[in-house]
């Protein structure tokens, strides 16, 4: 057979020797050794393979269990009409799919549904209706069809779906996208989750890479299941894994979660000592436009198993009652998840994951060029030319004149269902499409699906959600230029002080060091990822254990000194109490009038804020947001869930010259991983300019 060169490779090897050839004429003898070794290095290393002649007709063969599809690269096995991937060929190896498992759990659908009352159904898709939606040389699609009808049993979904699976000439590798559908006589229901799930072979795979700096050799599942769980079930201390390297290391799947706007690709590789190779698998997903919650929404990838998961609608990081799919009952519904492509790659190098994954990045790098792709079948998957543009410029007017303009540079713009200011963070039913801003404000939101939209924004630095006042519907085709649109950001005075950044996550803040007996290495020394580090909460009681944290304005240092959450006080024996903070701050004068106090927060899990300001002898309750959140990014290690924010007033009648404090109370302490974690604080002296109302 032929062994073709790929189409990932960015210089033919041929061509590299050219040029090396070509240089070491004109140079000197002396770097002859240099160049010699630059050459070998370059090829050796840059060599990525597709294993056989990548440009065979593609092919489909059917029996009555189940269809292959061969393009020469990659033979893709898909049962029949069930719509689970059971085998995956590829670089001479029968399966890249756990071999050992049932055929129905290696590459799967899932979903976690409920009708509104009850507990929630998980539920494996399973196809009923199988057909060739194209057959030729250059691409196979095939589709596995569920349609609800009255007459099924209630446990089942109503929700028509099409899986749809495709295997173009030349790829190295696969592309699914699902299809939803609900028509008139469909019965209310609620969604939570629905994700693709590829358990790979846990003989191959070990090296799980989700980011540049987040990759590493994994624990087995095995050394999961011998190791001793800790405060929940995810959490796992490995005490028996099967290289001893992992001792002592905590586990946990949600260590490994990245935000939308990120999670464009991430895999494993498998090394080969006997021929010296390495393969990587790779989930490479061009565009988040499908997935729920927005950019900063928080989903699961990678984890031990070794598992690869593409999350299309999860609660994770915001909760169910918070964020969940819902459907009335008869409400008619459309939309297309994907699709994404299961890349694969090889390298004649040993132990080489790193080739592997800058290949990996430019291949998703091509996917996102191409996007939105124009080979998918379905006259649902809408066409470049189908869709729409928006452009235009943030501007931020800000107080006190109105008129002062600032350009914002990296400011999130993106096009959601209609709803409130910051609406996107828990809309999942609709498309979603974000950009950021160039340094001047502008921004073009390209590939726009037509529809009924709202703009909205925020600011990384500036508190607040934009919206702008008019909903936006795009038709195919369409180019609307908004022209200079003004972000009043939430301001009433000047500043007296603030604490942290307005930038929706906790980061900042006191992030303290891991236990050294409940460390996840992969993590340390990395600044960026302290964060997710299991057991950090308990810190808390350690620092402040019996008195709470007190926050001197113009002394304090809020990232040595401001606790990245605020959660109970472990007392021992299962039992937390509440926490109160103080900020405490020094006022030379009052002036007569309304003070303002913003608060941001990052997270909060079943948590309440109640805020009082000088209480003493008679205590000012001043503010209680409720009972809020169930995001669990404290459990989860992530360092924000959903963002909340507040304002109230302060009368200048509560404040007195000289020391003042305001308390922020979080009552709720049932469980370790309540909590809240503040994005932003900001204190306003009354206007010296009337009374803007911009907020
Ligand atoms: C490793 O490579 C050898 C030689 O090509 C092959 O026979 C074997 O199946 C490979 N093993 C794995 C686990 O990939
Ligand atoms: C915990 O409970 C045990 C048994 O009920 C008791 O002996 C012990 O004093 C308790 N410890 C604390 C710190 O409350």
């Amino acid at each position: 057979m032929m062994e073709k060169l790929g189409v990932q490779l960015q210089k033919p090897p041929s061509f590299l020797f050219l040029q090396c050839r070509k240089t070491m004429s004109v140079l000197q003898v002396f770097f002859f050794f240099f160049l010699l070794a630059g050459c070998s290095e370059i090829t050796k290393s840059s060599v990525v393979r597709k294993m056989e002649d990548s440009h065979q007709p593609v092919t489909l063969q059917q029996s009555d269990d189940k269809v292959v599809m061969y393009n020469g690269i990659v033979s893709a096995t898909v049962s029949r009409p069930d719509g689970n991937l059971i085998g995956l060929s590829y670089n001479g190896i029968d399966n890249l799919l756990e071999p050992l498992t049932r055929a129905d759990n290696r590459g799967y659908w899932d979903f976690s549904w409920n009708p509104l009352s009850g507990r929630s159904n998980y539920y494996r898709f399973k196809g009923t209706k199988f057909s060739v939606i194209m057959e030729n040389e250059d691409q196979v699609e095939v589709s596995l069809l569920y349609t609800w009808n009255s007459s099924l049993p209630s446990g089942k979904i109503p929700m028509n779906i099409d899986i749809r699976y495709i295997l173009r000439r030349g790829s190295s590798g696969l592309y699914s996208y699902a299809i939803f559908e609900r028509s008139e006589d469909f019965p209310a229901i609620r969604v939570d989750v629905f994700r693709l799930a590829y358990k790979l072979s846990q003989g191959l795979f070990h090296y799980m890479a989700i980011t540049d700096e987040r990759q590493r050799e994994m624990p087995t599942a095995q050394d999961r299941s011998k190791g001793q769980t800790l405060d929940y079930p995810e959490a796992v201390l490995l005490t028996h894994p099967s290289n001893p390297e992992f001792f002592g290391e905590v586990d946990d799947k949600y260590m490994y979660s990245v935000e939308n706007k990120d999670n464009k690709v991430s895999g494993w590789v498998a090394f080969n000592s006997t021929n010296s190779s390495s393969m990587g698998f790779w989930m490479i997903t061009p565009s988040n436009e499908f997935r729920n919650g927005g950019p900063t929404k928080q989903s699961l990838t990678c984890h031990v198993g070794p598992v690869t998961l593409n999350s299309f609608v999860s609660p994770h990081y915001a909760g169910s009652k918070d964020i969940s799919m819902i459907f009335k009952e008869g409400e008619t519904y459309k939309k297309v998840f994907g699709p994404t492509f299961l890349y694969l790659n090889t390298v004649a190098n040993p132990r080489d994951s790193q080739t592997l994954w800058d290949d990996a990045k430019n291949q998703m790098q091509k996917e996102v060029g191409s996007w939105p792709y124009d080979f998918p079948q379905s006259k649902d998957f809408i066409p470049s030319n189908q869709r729409g543009k928006v452009s235009g410029q943030l501007l931020i007017r800000w107080y006190p004149t109105g008129v002062t303009l600032f350009n914002v540079s990296n400011a999130y713009v993106g096009l959601a269902l209609p709803g409130d200011e910051g609406s996107w963070q828990t809309e999942s039913k609709g498309y979603q499409f974000w950009t950021q801003t160039d340094s001047s404000g502008f921004f073009t939101i390209q590939n726009v699906v037509p529809g009924d939209y709202n703009l909205y924004g925020w600011v990384p630095g500036i508190l607040g959600d934009y919206k702008y006042e008019y909903d936006i519907t795009i038709k195919s085709g369409d180019d609307i230029q908004l022209g200079q649109l003004y972000y009043w950001p939430p301001r009433t005075g000047p500043t007296v002080w603030e604490i942290g950044i307005p930038d929706r996550s906790a980061q900042e803040f006191y992030v303290p060091d891991p236990y050294p007996s409940l460390v996840n290495n992969l993590y340390l020394g990395k600044p960026n990822d302290r964060f997710r580090q299991y057991g950090l909460w308990k810190r808390y009681t350690e620092l402040y254990p019996t008195n709470d944290l007190v926050y001197h304005v113009g002394v304090s240092d809020y990232s040595k000194d401001w606790f990245y959450a605020q959660v109970p006080r472990d007392l021992g024996n299962s039992t937390y109490s509440a926490t109160t903070w103080e900020i405490r701050f020094e006022l030379p004068f009052v002036i007569r009038g309304s003070y303002t106090l913003h608060i941001a927060l990052a997270s909060t899990t079943s948590s309440r804020l109640i805020v009082w300001v000088n209480k003493g002898g008679n205590r000012h309750l001043r503010f209680n947001t409720g009972l809020r959140g169930e995001d669990n990014a404290i459990a989860r290690h992530g360092i924000h869930g959903l963002y909340w924010r507040y304002n109230f007033q302060v009368p200048s009648s509560l404040l007195v010259t000289g020391t003042n404090s305001i308390y922020l109370t979080q009552p709720k302490a049932k469980s370790p991983l309540q909590g809240i974690m503040y994005d932003y604080i900001r204190f306003e002296s009354p206007t010296l300019f009337g009374s803007p109302n911009h907020n």
